[in-house]
């Protein structure tokens, strides 16, 4: 008698890839990220944090440097930080950093976002940062690794080990710890009232819940994602916290599938990509759910301009979204979030997509060619 069990695939879960993996233990990461994370009076603690109040009411900007993907968390939490606490933040790759001669003393505080912690380039830029008498405040997955100890303070993802070469639960939860740290500074420096961001909280808590929403429809993003074998070139377009997120789609197109993949601001369309647009060319488009600003048309009247001269539109749109269905080829139905949440929401069908067209395409998910887990030389 025979027993047939695979010990890659049990280690796995049942699933192909780490990285499939991966991208369902979102949910779960999410959840793990934000627990212990408030008083019993509701106020938002974080127990690495290591920087005394005082410390942050003197900050008067926010540095933050990554590489990759966590850069574009690192994109989304400039845009909560900064209306959230009223704080300029700059976002930086790692890389450029310390090249450019950056403007730092001890009112700036640095954050720099890494997954590993072990990023040859972002800890150089730490080093560089500390050298100029500024504090650096990590984000990082890793307990123990180098970034983190050579940090000020460290706020911990949870997420777990993360396997697959191309990040994302690791991602999710970078973007989970930057809005803690955006609300924390808001308590700290009184530029929201407790009610607000214990209602921020209660959004984020939502999230797992949502997030498995758009997880039980995976199977029509892979349908979609078959569609487009042997594509040569797709486009994403995003706005606001969803411009970065479109960034994010692109990335993961190009690290697993090969394929030349671009993201733009649905704005600077205009400004040259459209000219990309062909006949049948892909274009997957994150919209922001109507609120109060314009964004959601104008994102609209960007889409239109693309399907008007022969894109292919697919939209991830809130549920219900009449106006984003009537401009789109296809639709991915996303859970109502506000704005600034929404990339915890957007990026998964993104990352369904290019796991699920690489592995279409015969590809290596967890171990794309040329690229590693970790970069650990400049
Ligand atoms: C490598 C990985 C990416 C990752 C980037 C930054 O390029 O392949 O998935 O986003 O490094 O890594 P870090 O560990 O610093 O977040």
């Amino acid at each position: 008698y025979h027993v047939d069990w695979d010990l890659s695939a049990a280690e796995k879960d049942g699933h192909d890839w780490f990285m499939r993996k991966e991208i369902f233990e979102q949910p779960h990461a999410v959840a793990d990220s934000l627990l212990g994370r408030r008083t019993r009076t509701g106020e938002l603690q974080l127990d690495e944090m290591r920087l005394s109040d005082q410390e942050l009411r003197d900050i008067d900007k926010i540095i933050i440097i990554a590489a990759g993907t966590s850069f574009y968390a690192g994109m989304v939490a400039k845009y909560a930080i900064e209306h959230w606490c009223r704080i300029p933040v700059e976002v930086e790759l790692s890389s450029e950093f310390r090249y450019r001669d950056p403007i730092l003393d001890y009112s700036t505080l640095v954050v720099a976002i890494s997954q590993s912690g072990e990023t040859a380039d972002t800890l150089q830029a730490i080093r560089h940062a500390r050298l100029q008498r500024s504090k650096v405040l990590a984000i990082c997955n890793t307990n123990g690794s180098t970034i983190p100890r050579e940090s000020d303070a460290v706020i911990y993802t949870h997420a777990g080990p993360e396997i697959g070469v191309a990040s994302t639960k690791g991602f999710v939860t970078q973007l989970v710890a930057c809005y803690l740290l955006a609300l924390y500074l808001a308590q700290v420096k009184g530029t929201r009232f407790g009610d607000e961001i214990a209602d921020v909280v209660h959004q984020l808590e939502a999230i797992p819940g949502h997030m498995s929403t758009v997880l039980d429809r995976a199977e029509e993003v892979y349908e979609l994602a078959r569609d487009h074998v042997g594509e040569r070139t797709v486009l994403f377009l995003g706005r606001h916290a969803g411009y970065p997120i479109a960034l994010e789609g692109a990335l993961k197109l190009k690290e697993l599938a090969y394929i030349h993949a671009e993201g733009f601001a649905g704005g600077e369309l205009k400004h040259g990509p459209i000219a990309l647009i062909d006949e049948g060319m892909p274009v997957l488009c994150v919209v922001p759910p109507k609120g109060r600003d314009q964004l959601h048309g104008k994102m609209l009247s960007a889409i239109q301009e693309v399907r008007a001269r022969g894109a292919r539109t697919i939209c991830l749109a809130e549920e219900g979204d009449r106006s984003a269905a009537a401009v789109a080829d296809t639709v991915i139905e996303l859970p109502k979030v506000p704005v600034l949440l929404q990339p915890l929401l957007a990026v998964v069908p993104l990352q369904l997509f290019a796991c699920e067209l690489a592995t279409a395409m015969g590809h290596d998910v967890d171990q794309p060619r040329n690229l590693a887990k970790s970069v650990t030389v400049e």
